[in-house]
Order: structure tokens, then sequence, then C-alpha cells
């Protein structure tokens, strides 16, 4: 019994040092972590529970594809230009196919690792291969949990790599924020019979080795596909050409990757049995009036107070805010009456000017409506009163009313 006690809590320190290192960036703890979390057991459960505890999270990002489209080289470029930019990068490489595990693959990558290192200065990049666990579905689970480690490890990107598009390495793919799958000019054909499970997991379609020529074929192939599906999602799976052996495209791969990360975090989708939808809710009505002192009257008689009073300099707009539940009714003067509230006033005169919806990425939503072709009113996010941020959709997108997207 005695025993029992004092391992337990000699694993529960070992536990509390090992999350200090790894939020500490010790590259050496990261690879002990990984190895504990792969050989499962009483000491992983507890490690990757104080892990998920730590809420560190990343940016994953999948990238599948036949062998030999050069993922492999393409994942290497992606590394070297985010570990350029400061980021600490994890590669996951998956190969269901080999019987080794932990280093598996590594080979010519560890060179790169080497070679990063002595550049950077740091170990800004970590790779881990990961083969076949033996188990049905194991090879999902155990890259899941690397990915858990990594992150409480402060790796702000995980790249996942597969070898091919098995069903396995689709399962896998899974786990990505955002997918990329990798083709290659002349592969016309292997288009054609890839299976639709990996044409639906595309986020992104890269044509790589690009200058080869014979890139519009593939595209027009991959196009083609697309029209075959539903779509329907706020994101339509863009072509990036690329060509890894150079590092041409890879800078514009990663731009996409992050547009479309910020879009379909905008995407409803639950998480732990509730459904999220960005913090869509009514923030407030904007109303038009010729003078606050005299409209507010009537809002008080109501019985709501304003709680808020501010002049917005570079919209020329005095306003006054009531609470009215979660949201609030903005009163809107003109402090010129060549302004925005002025020329509506001397329009339409008093009324309802705007209705305002509060989301919780103010900058996601700006991106994934103009994605959309959505008409906005506004050609950037601004500050405005109570330093909340917001831009304006024209009533032309809406059904006619001018509408407000605010945040914080
Ligand atoms: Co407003």
């Amino acid at each position: 019994m005695h025993g029992i006690i004092s391992d337990v809590s000699t694993e529960r320190i070992g536990i509390a040092q090992m999350m200090e290192r790894l939020r500490g960036g010790e590259v050496r703890a990261l690879a002990r972590a990984v190895s504990i979390v792969e050989d499962g057991g009483a000491a992983a459960v507890e490690l990757l529970v104080a892990c998920r505890a730590s809420g560190a999270g990343a940016l994953r990002v999948g990238v599948t594809g036949p062998p030999g489209a050069g993922k492999s080289t393409l994942v290497d470029q992606m590394a070297r230009l985010l570990t350029a930019e400061g980021q600490k990068v994890g590669v996951v490489a998956i190969d269901p196919s080999s019987p080794y595990t932990g280093g598996a693959l590594l080979g010519d990558r560890i060179r790169m690792q080497g070679a990063l290192r002595t550049s950077e200065g740091d170990a800004g990049l970590f790779i881990r291969s990961m083969a076949s666990r033996g188990a049905m579905g194991g090879l999902t689970r155990a890259a899941a949990d690397v990915c858990t480690v990594m992150e409480a490890a402060g790796r702000q990107t995980i790249l996942i790599e597969t070898v091919g598009v098995g069903q396995d390495e689709v399962d896998v793919i899974g786990l990505a924020d955002v997918t990329v799958l990798v083709l290659v000019p002349g592969m016309g054909d292997e288009v054609q019979s890839l299976k639709a499970g990996v044409m639906e997991v595309a986020d992104i379609f890269v044509v790589n080795k690009a200058d080869r020529g014979g890139a519009e074929l593939v595209e027009q192939e991959i196009v083609a596909m697309q029209g075959l599906g539903g779509g329907g999602s706020g994101w339509t799976a863009p072509v990036v050409r690329t060509a890894a052996s150079t590092g041409d495209g890879v800078g514009e791969l990663i731009e996409t990757v992050r547009r479309c990360a910020e879009v379909k975090k905008l995407e409803p989708r639950v998480r732990d049995g509730r459904v999220q939808t960005g913090g869509l809710r009514l923030d407030h009505l904007g109303v038009a009036v010729k003078s606050i002192a005299a409209a507010r009257g009537f809002y008080e008689a109501l019985g709501m107070v304003v709680s808020h009073e501010e002049t917005v300099e570079h919209e020329q707009v005095k306003t006054a805010m009531l609470p009215l539940g979660e949201s609030r009714i903005e009163l809107l003067e003109a402090t010129q009456e060549d302004s925005t509230i002025g020329r509506f006033l001397a329009k339409r005169g008093e009324g309802l000017h705007h209705v305002a919806v509060h989301v919780d990425r103010v900058d996601a939503m700006f991106a994934r409506l103009i994605a959309q072709g959505v008409r906005l009113t506004s050609d950037a996010v601004r500050v405005g009163a109570g330093g909340h941020r917001y831009f304006f959709v024209h009533p032309a997108s809406t059904g006619g009313v001018l509408l407000e997207i605010v945040g914080e």
C-alpha cells in the first residue's frame, strides 16, 4: 500500500516537471513526452490530461496525396518558411505501411532538421515519424496524442504528412484544421481514380512540380471533380501551384492555409456536445435621430438607461447606447450634415439605420464575406464607439438592411 502511494506521488511530480520542461520549449522533453504517450499506459494518460489542461493549441495542417507527389519536400519547405518567421513547428509524418515507429522515415529528414537547427540557432523544427500501431484505429489516436503533446510544448503549427492516401491516412488527416491535397502534372488518371473521400477532405489543392508544365491539365481535372461535389460551406478549395524543389509558391500556400483556417473557424461545429456558431447574436439596433437629447426621453420612459455616450470623430457621429437585454439600442446623431448619418437623415428622415450582429472573430468574418463575394461598404475593419471593431455590409447583400458586423 505504502509503495503504491509513493509511486503515484513520484509520478505526479514527474508529470509536473515534464510539463514545466515542455512549456519551456525543451526539445529533449518533447521527444521524451512523445515516447511516453506512444508507449501508452497510466503515465501517458496523466501526461495527456496535463497537456490538454494547458489549453495550448496549434494550427494543424494536413498534407496528403499519392506517393511521388513531393509531399515531404513540400512539408520541408513549409517548415522552413514557418521557422524562418520564428515559429516553432512540429511535423508528424505518417506511414501506416511501415512496421517501425519513432524515426522510421527519417533518413534525410534528420539531416534537414540538423541544418535548420544550426541555421536557426534553436530547434524550431521537431519531426516525429509514426508507423502502424498494429491496432485498428490506433494510428489516428496515437497521432492525435502526439499533436496534443506538441501543442503543449508550444508548437504553433503542426504539419501532419501522410505517405499515401489510404483510408488510415485519410482518417489521420481528419485531425487537421486545414487539409492540403498534393498532386503533380501528369496525374490526370490518378486524379480520376482518387477516392471521393480524399477529394472531399481537401481544403486546398496543390499542383506541385508545376515548373514541369502540364499544371493546367491537372487543374482542369480538379475543377471538374469539384463541380461534382456539393460544396455549400464558406470555403471553395482553391488550387495553388508550387515547385517544392525550389520553394516557388510555398509562401502563397502558407497564406492560403491561414486564410482557410480563419474561414473554417467560423463554420458552426459541435464541440463537447455544444453547437458553436462563432458568437453570432444580435448586438444592437442603430437608430438615426436628429437629436439624442430629444430622442432619449422616450427610451428612458420605457425604463431604459443610457449606459455609454461617445462621439466617434471619424464617423462624424454622436452615439448613445441603451442596453436592452443582451442587445442594445444605439442612438445616432450626426455631428456634420455631410456625414453618413447626416445624409441618411436628409434623405430618409429619422428611423432604423442599421442592424448590428456580433461575431467572435471580426477579421475572419471580414475575410470570409469578401471571399464569398458579399458587397461590403467598409474597405477594412474599423474601430468605433467603445473600442469595438466593426465593418458594414451593403444592403444589396442583406435584403435591404444595412448590417454592421461587430466584435471585440
Ligand atoms: Co452600430
